[in-house]
C-alpha cells in the first residue's frame, strides 16, 4: 500500500509498504524523518506519533487501550492521533495519508 507521510514543515515522502508490516516499520525502513520510533514499535515511546487523515480515520480505526494510555503522554494529541506502530498496513490504507507533530520535527 502506499502511504504518504507529511514532515511538520509541509515535506511529503511517499513510500510502499508491505501488508503486515506497521506504518512505522514503513517509514523507518525508508528513513523518513519525523518518526524517530525510540522504543522500536513496543508502544512505549510516543514518538511515531501521527495524525490520520480525515477521509481514513474509518479504516485506521482507534487506538486501543495500552495505545491510548502512552498517547495521554504525547504532545499535542488530536481525535486523529494514533501511534504508527501500532497501526498495520493493509490492502484497505492504500493512500493513506499521515501528518507529523511538531515535536517530531
Ligand atoms: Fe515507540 Fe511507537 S515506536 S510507541
Amino acid at each position: 500500500a502506499k502511504i504518504t507521510f507529511v514532515e511538520f514543515d509541509g515535506t511529503e515522502h511517499s513510500v510502499e509498504a508491505k501488508n503486515g508490516a506497521s506504518v512505522m516499520e514503513a517509514a523507518i525502513r525508508d528513513s523518513i524523518p519525523g518518526i524517530d520510533a525510540d522504543c522500536g514499535g513496543a508502544c512505549a515511546c510516543a514518538t511515531c506519533h501521527v495524525y490520520v487523515d480525515a477521509n481514513f480515520m474509518d479504516k485506521v480505526g482507534q487506538p486501543n487501550d495500552m495505545e491510548q494510555s502512552m498517547l495521554d503522554f504525547a504532545e499535542n494529541v488530536e481525535s486523529n492521533s494514533r501511534l504508527s506502530c501500532q497501526i498495520t498496513v493493509k490492502d484497505d490504507l492504500d493512500g493513506l495519508i499521515v501528518r507529523m507533530p511538531e515535536s517530531q520535527a
